[in-house]
């Protein structure tokens, strides 16, 4: 019987992993909750075979005995419920109490997060750099997050590492991020917000603090300009055609945040957040056709020469 708890434990544990203290108290709360509802329907299931068993038609012709007004069963069944009811209210506030941590009223954020139609912008601004769909947080640390819209409603959500966190268009939500241990953590995007919903994948790499600031000087960094004759040409095309309009790169006259910031791109792991492994490859695959690839992404097809897609894509590729 012990093993067969022990069975029944683990398979909960792994169902609900967890990393941070937030997303602990949440599953454990479901766990009591998912207790509870086991409860009640092997209550009402028993009830309802056993009534079908008992009164068969075929066994008994005669109608069951009636009961109407019965006191006791009344209160039982309004009682019963209400105090789990209630019991359940204040658990769950008590988790939300505990993982909506306060925060001072001008406190600066340590992360902003603004969601697209279909990436991540993410936005250091104690360190003032810039990256897309790859959050990379220094394990151990509570960091708080500003997490806002640019278009449509998405919800921000990493399972192991806390709560969902909706990004409204016109409104600002905080939330805290912290993860106990290094490792990669999976979220996505969980509030419908279009034909690419699917694909806003996150991805949250938390790090030593030693690793995490080795990142963050990297990232300060302005890559070097490219030096082989493909990638420079794939350099002038980015400048002199329309991607500037919508994106940057460090170092360059490109400045806008329409698109994510390419400034480092190569050194991400993943492009089209989360969609397809980052190489030169499938860079060339997207940039060929985008619509292809991602239907409904705001990234038009510039019809492209086979020699335009593969400089531009050496030319992104070699951004570490
Ligand atoms: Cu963004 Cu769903």
């Amino acid at each position: 019987m012990k093993d067969f708890f022990n069975a029944i434990r683990h398979f909960f544990e792994q169902q609900f992993t967890s990393s941070s203290e937030g997303a602990y108290d949440i599953n454990h709360l479901f766990l009591q909750y998912l207790i509870l509802a086991a409860v009640i329907f092997a209550i009402v299931a028993f009830m309802v075979i056993a009534g079908a068993l008992k009164y068969h038609s075929k066994k008994r012709q005669e109608v069951p005995k009636q009961v109407s007004g019965h006191k006791t069963l009344e209160i039982t069944w309004t009682v019963l419920p209400l105090i789990a009811v209630t019991v359940f209210f204040f658990l769950t506030l008590k988790v939300m109490k505990k993982i909506n941590r306060p925060f001072k009223k001008d406190q600066k954020p340590d992360i902003e997060i603004i969601a697209h139609q279909f990436w991540w912008d993410m936005r250091y601004p104690k360190y003032g750099i810039i990256t897309a769909n790859e959050l990379h947080i220094p394990a151990g640390e509570k960091l708080l997050m500003r997490i806002q819209s640019a278009d449509v409603i998405h919800s921000w959500w990493v399972p192991d590492l806390g709560r969902k966190t909706d990004a409204v268009p016109g409104h600002i939500n905080h939330s805290w991020i912290d993860a106990d241990k290094p490792g990669v953590y999976k979220g996505t995007c969980s509030e419908y917000c279009g034909a690419e919903h699917a694909w806003m994948r996150i991805k949250v790499v938390a790090q030593t603090r030693e690793d995490f600031d080795k990142w963050v000087e990297h990232q300060k960094q302005i890559p070097p300009a490219p030096t082989d004759s493909v990638a420079r040409e794939g350099a002038k095309m980015f400048q002199s055609m329309t991607c500037a309009n919508c994106h940057a790169i460090a170092g360059t006259p490109a400045n806008a945040h329409i698109g994510p910031d390419l400034t480092h791109v190569g050194s991400r792991t993943t492009i089209l957040s989360g969609m397809l492994t980052n190489n030169l490859e499938n860079m060339k695959r997207w940039l060929t056709n985008p619509q292809k690839v991602k239907e409904g992404a705001h990234m038009p097809n510039f019809m492209l020469t086979k020699d335009q897609v593969n400089a531009l894509s050496t030319y992104l590729e070699e951004l570490k």
